[in-house]
């Protein structure tokens, strides 16, 4: 067990904010995080201490330094733990590189993640926000989680329904905020696909890419080529996906909007509400490109913020301030952000 003190997480998170954390570890299974807290708490016993779980830090925007413990989670591993007719259940440790798992399972003939092919970061926090994308999201694959709870140090067993999963959202980003750390995610995969390809432009892409025969490989493929195009790649601009959660409104004021802006992007939601396209909105108030200092919005994908270089998370936080008050003045649609603020 080795504790490190004054460390800088520039490395460590995908903006590439340069905080420091005044303490630092990395643990590679429960029995190491067990010590660490147990040592943690021996140290702190009376004073108010920050604990922060990190994954790959591709959702979080760190905005001061950390004033306690950043433990790097780095619990390794897939195994197939289970399987009957149609499915093969895959356990996969929090500190395996999500694309790397998907990857594994792709290799496997394993099918459900194909889609999600590419998304940064780690598996254990793939069920904080319920990562989603193409079309799917972590809880169409998802079985249970083993989380351990910090205020009694004993592992606790979540199933789909205790999760609550919602669009990026669970129980973990809200009501357990920093009470859990997830240490296992179990998926429930497909031994046969079932191709999900309608959303965006899989399609198109698979047809540019001459496919003629579907398979998980291909639109994997497909995800990754489209992702490529877009989205800025965190080793080359600092940014953490997606700042701002696509909006969600009545139809009513959609079809009073639409009246008004008759290109507004939305998708009619099962509930009857429309989900809007949070990057058409930021794009309409001009944000699309700017940039101040080296804080900015990228000039491909407006709903990401990025940092050429040196900004402060202050600095993106304050231009995150002012997109959702522009967005919230032109359209009387309030934005909220996706990534973690620390
Ligand atoms: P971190 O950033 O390290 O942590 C995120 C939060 O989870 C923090 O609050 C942290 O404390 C907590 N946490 C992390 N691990 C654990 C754990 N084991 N136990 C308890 N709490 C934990 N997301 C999508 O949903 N869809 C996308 O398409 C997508 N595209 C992206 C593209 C880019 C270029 C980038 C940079 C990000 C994108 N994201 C996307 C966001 C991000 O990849 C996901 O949210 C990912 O799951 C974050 O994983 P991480 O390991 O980096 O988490
Ligand atoms: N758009 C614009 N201008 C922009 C960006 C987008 O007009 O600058 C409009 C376009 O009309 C486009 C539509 O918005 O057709 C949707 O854009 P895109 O397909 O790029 O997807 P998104 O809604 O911006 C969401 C997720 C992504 C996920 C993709 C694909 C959220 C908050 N974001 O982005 O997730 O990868 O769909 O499924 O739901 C993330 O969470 O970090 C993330 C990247």
């Amino acid at each position: 067990m080795e504790i490190q003190e004054n460390i800088s997480l520039k490395l460590f998170n995908t903006f590439g904010i340069d905080v420091t954390a005044k303490q630092f570890a990395r643990f590679r299974s429960v029995d190491e995080l067990h010590e660490l807290l147990a040592y943690n708490q021996a140290q702190t016993a009376n004073s108010k201490h920050q604990t922060l779980i990190l994954g790959g830090g591709s959702n979080l925007l760190f905005t001061s330094n950390v004033d306690g413990l950043v433990l790097k989670n780095e619990i390794p591993g897939i195994r197939e733990i289970s399987e009957d007719a149609h499915h093969v259940y895959v356990q996969a440790g929090a500190g395996v590189n999500w694309h790397q798992f998907v990857l594994h399972c792709i290799s496997k003939g394993w099918a459900g993640v194909e889609n999600l092919s590419l998304i940064p970061g780690n598996v254990g926090a793939s069920p904080m926000q319920n990562i989603g994308a193409y079309g799917v999201e972590i809880k169409d694959v998802f079985y249970s989680l083993e989380a351990l709870h910090l205020p009694d140090n004993k592992i606790v067993h979540f199933s789909l329904n205790d999760c609550a999963f919602g669009y990026r959202e669970s129980v973990f980003k809200r009501k357990y905020r920093n009470e859990f750390v997830i240490t296992h995610v179990t998926f429930r995969l497909n031994r046969v696909p079932q191709f999900n390809t309608s959303y965006g432009a899989i399609e198109q892409e698979l047809e540019k890419m001459g496919v003629k025969e579907l398979s998980i490989q291909a639109v994997s493929q497909a995800v990754i080529n489209i992702r490529s195009s877009k989205l800025p790649d965190p080793a080359e601009i600092g940014n953490a996906g997606s700042f701002f959660k696509n909006p969600e409104i009545p139809k009513q004021q959609f079809t009073t909007l639409q009246a008004q802006y008759p290109a507004i992007v939305g998708y009619n939601l099962s509930n009857g509400n429309v989900k809007l396209a949070a990057g058409w909105l930021i794009e309409q108030c001009g944000w699309k490109g700017y940039r101040k200092g080296d804080a900015g919005c990228h000039a491909k994908q407006a709903l990401v913020l990025v940092n050429y270089g040196n900004a402060t998370g202050k600095e993106l936080f304050d231009l995150s301030t002012a997109i959702l008050d522009s967005v919230k003045q032109k359209f009387g649609v309030q934005l909220e952000r996706e990534v973690n603020i620390v």
